[in-house]
C-alpha cells in the first residue's frame, strides 16, 4: 500500500504535494519523491521518511512549477532504495508516474518491453509502466493510458505527468483507490482524503477504469473506451484524523477490515493458470522434493501462525513439521535435520528473537524462508529467501492483517508442497485452490455481521478472567483470539487445548466465567463439544464460534458465532475474525488506547 498525490493549479504544487504526502505516510514511509513540471519534468527522491524529501527540496521552495505528482512508499518490488522510490519515468524524463498497487504480470512485461529495447534503472513493477506510456504514447495520453490499461493486470492507482503536455494532469485506478479534489484555484488527486482535506471538503470518488485529465481549473473524466464520463461531487464531512483511519474509529479496525483485500492481495499474484508458482523464492523443485523436515520459529501472533501452519501442512503434507518460540529456539540448541527448511514468521522483520534465531540457523547451513510484511528489513535481507505478505504497512500494535496474510503465505506454501511432492491428486489440489480463493468474499461476510459482536463485546468490558479454547487448528486461533484480547483490553485470558483443559486448569472455571471455544475442525468436533460441556457443566459461559454444519451448538452455548464453511485447512482465516473483533470491541468497550497498547511496540527489537 503506498500513497499518491498530485495537483494542478494556481499555487506552487511540491508544497501542497510534500504537505498531502505526510498525510499518506501511515499508507507507507520506506522511500518518497516528487515530480514537479516546470519546462522540463524535474524528480527529486529519497530513501526513508518524507523529512529528507522536505530537507531536499528545501521544504518545495527548492522545486518550483505548478503541477507535479508526489509519492510515499510501501515496498513490495524491490528493496526501499531511491532507484526503487517513485515516481518513475521513461528513459526521457518525458513521462513521470507515481503508482500505487501491484502489477501482477510486471514480469512478463518487463520482458517485453526490454525486448522493445527499453532499459531498467529499478527493480519495481511501476517502471514497467513508465515505460509502456511511452511506447503507446503519440500524441493523446488518454488513448496510451486505455492502451496500458488493457495489458496490465492487477491493482492501480496512478498519477501521470506528460512533458508534452504541461499544465495537465492524468489519473487512473483499477482496485487502488483514487480521489480528485476540486476547488477554483487547483485540482487535486490522491489515494485517501487526508492528502487532500486541509484544501478542499469537494472531493470526486474515481471508480474502477475510469481515467481523469485534470487541468488549473477544469476536471473531466473518461472510461476506458475513452468515452467523457460525468461524476458527481461528495462533501466530504469526516476531520482529518479520522480522514487517515478511512472513517474508522482507530486503524486496528480499518485493518481489520482490510483483511479481504489482503489476502487477495498476498495469494493471487502468486497463483498462474490455477497453480501456485512460487519462483520468487528461487527454491528448486528438488529441494521441496527431499525436504525432511520444516522449522516454523516466530513470536507471539507470528507463532500463533506457525502453530495453524503445522497442522495445516502435516495435514496435506507427508512432511513433519516443528513450531518453536524463536525466544526458546535459539537457545535450546535444537538438533536440526540437514535435509530441512526453516521459516521465519514476522510482520515487522525487525523482532529481535526471530532474527537471532534465523542466524543460528544459517550457521547450520540451513536455508530460511522469511515470511515477512516489511519489504528490505532485517529478516527479508538477511533469509535465504523471502515470500512477502502485501498486506501494506500495519500500524495498529496489535495485528490483524499482516496475521491473515501470514496465514495465506502457508496456504501457498503448503499447497505447494502437497503438489511437488505428489501428496495431493490433481481433482483435490484444484478444489483446495478454488476454496482458498473464496476466503476473501467469506471473511467480507463476517465483518458485515460485526454489529452482533460488538453489542456482546460490550457486556465483558468488566470482566476479569476467560478461556479461549480448542483442537488442532482451532487451537492456535484460540491462542490468537486469547492475546488479542489481553494485549489491547488488559483482560488476562489463557488459550488452552480443549483436551488440556481438565488437566487441572479447569478448576479455575467460575460461575459465568466466559469461555470462547472455537470449533471449525469436522473430524475434532465432537470431541470440543465434550470439553465445551465440561466447561459448562461448572458454571461457564460459553461463546462458540463455528460454522453452519454444527448449527445444533445453540443447545450448548450460550452465545455462537456462525462464519461461512470452507475447508477446514483454511478455516483459521474466518474464525480468527470474530475473535479479533471480540478483542477490538471489549477493549473499545473499556475505553483503552486500541491502536497503542500500554507496554507494547509495534516491533520488538530487544531480547
Ligand atoms: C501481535 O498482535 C503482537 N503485536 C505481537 O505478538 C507480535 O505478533 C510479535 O511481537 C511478533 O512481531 P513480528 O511479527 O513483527 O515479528
Amino acid at each position: 500500500m503506498c500513497g499518491i498525490v498530485g495537483y494542478v493549479g494556481n499555487n506552487q504544487a511540491s508544497n501542497i504535494l510534500l504537505n498531502g504526502l505526510s498525510k499518506l505516510e501511515y499508507r507507507g514511509y520506506d522511500s518518497a519523491g516528487v515530480a514537479v513540471y516546470d519546462n522540463q519534468i524535474n524528480i527529486v527522491k529519497v530513501k526513508g521518511r518524507l523529512q529528507g524529501l522536505r530537507e531536499m527540496t528545501a521544504d518545495g521552495a527548492g522545486l518550483l512549477g505548478n503541477i507535479g505528482i508526489g509519492h510515499t512508499r510501501w515496498a513490495t518490488h524491490g528493496e526501499p532504495t531511491v532507484a526503487n522510490a517513485h515516481p518513475h519515468c521513461n528513459s526521457e524524463k518525458s513521462i513521470a508516474v507515481v503508482h500505487n498497487g501491484i502489477i501482477e504480470n510486471y514480469q512478463q512485461l518487463r520482458e517485453k518491453m526490454t525486448g522493445r529495447g527499453y532499459t531498467f534503472v529499478s527493480e519495481t513493477d511501476t517502471e514497467v509502466l513508465a515505460h509502456m506510456l511511452d511506447y503507446y504514447y503519440e500524441e493523446d495520453p488518454i488513448q496510451a493510458i486505455i492502451k496500458i490499461m488493457h495489458r496490465v493486470k492487477g491493482a492501480y492507482a496512478l498519477g501521470i505527468l506528460f512533458a508534452n503536455h504541461p499544465g495537465e494532469l492524468y489519473a487512473v485506478r483499477k482496485d487502488s483507490p483514487l480521489v480528485v479534489g476540486t476547488t477554483k484555484a487547483g485540482q487535486y488527486i490522491a489515494s485517501d482524503v487526508p492528502a487532500i482535506l486541509e484544501y478542499t471538503r469537494d472531493v470526486v470518488y474515481i471508480d474502477n477504469l475510469e481515467i481523469v485529465k485534470l487541468t488549473k481549473d477544469s476536471c473531466e473524466f473518461f472510461n476506458e473506451d475513452g468515452d467523457s464520463i460525468q461524476k458527481e461531487i461528495s462533501r466530504v464531512e469526516w476531520d482529518m484524523e479520522a480522514a487517515e483511519k478511512g472513517g474508522y474509529e482507530h486503524f486496528m479496525l480499518k485493518e481489520i477490515h482490510e483483511q479481504p483485500k489482503v489476502f487477495h492481495d498476498t495469494i493471487s499474484p502468486r497463483i498462474k493458470d490455477g497453480v501456485i508458482d512460487l519462483s520468487e523464492l528461487e527454491i528448486d523443485e528438488s529441494v521441496f522434493k527431499s525436504l525432511r523436515r520444516i522449522y516454523i520459529i516466530g513470536c507471539g501472533s507470528a507463532y500463533h501462525v506457525g502453530v495453524a501452519a503445522r497442522y495445516m501442512i502435516e495435514k496435506i503434507t507427508d512432511i513433519p513439521v516443528e513450531v518453536d518460540l524463536a525466544s526458546e529456539f535459539r537457545y535450546r540448541n535444537p538438533k536440526m535435520e540437514n535435509e530441512s527448511i526453516a521459516i521465519i514468521v514476522s510482520q515487522s522483520g525487525e523482532t529481535a528473537d526471530s532474527l537471532a534465531a534465523l542466524r543460528d540457523i544459517k550457521e547450520r547451513g540451513i536455508p530460511v524462508i522469511g515470511i515477512v510484511n516489511v519489504v528490505g528489513s532485517s529478516i527479508a535481507r538477511e533469509a535465504t529467501s523471502v515470500l512477502y505478505t502485501w498486506a501494506g504497512p500495519e500500524i495498529s500494535v496489535a495485528t490483524t492483517k499482516a496475521y491473515s496474510a501470514q496465514l495465506a503465505a502457508f496456504y501457498l506454501l503448503g499447497l505447494h508442497l502437497a503438489k511437488v511432492r505428489g501428496c495431493v491428486e490433481d481433482t483435490e489440489y484444484k478444489a483446495l485452490m478454488e476454496d482458498m480463493q473464496t476466503i476473501p468474499d467469506k471473511i467480507l461476510e463476517i465483518l458485515a455481521n460485526k454489529e452482533r459482536l460488538q453489542r456482546f463485546a460490550s457486556k465483558y468490558a468488566g470482566a476479569q478472567d476467560m478461556f479461549f479454547i480448542g483442537r488442532g487448528i482451532d487451537y492456535a486461533t484460540s491462542m490468537e483470539g486469547s492475546l488479542k484480547l489481553k494485549e489491547i483490553s488488559y483482560i488476562h485470558s489463557e488459550a488452552y487445548a480443549a483436551g488440556e483443559l481438565k488437566h487441572g486448569s479447569i478448576s479455575l472455571i467460575e460461575d459465568g466465567m466466559l469461555c470462547v471455544a472455537i470449533a471449525s475442525q469436522p473430524d475434532l468436533y465432537e470431541k470440543t463439544i465434550s470439553n465445551v460441556v465440561e466447561v459448562k457443566s461448572r458454571g461457564g459461559y460459553i461463546f462458540a464460534v463455528t460454522n453452519k454444519d454444527h448449527i445444533e451448538l445453540e443447545d450448548t452455548a450460550q452465545f455462537v458465532v456462525y462464519v461461512p464453511r470452507c475447508n477446514p485447512l483454511f478455516a483459521a482465516s474466518l474464525t480468527v475474525i470474530p475473535l479479533q473483533l471480540f478483542g477490538y470491541y471489549v477493549a473499545v468497550a473499556k475505553g483503552c488506547d486500541v491502536d497503542k497498547p500500554r507496554n507494547l511496540a509495534k516491533s520488538v527489537t530487544v531480547e
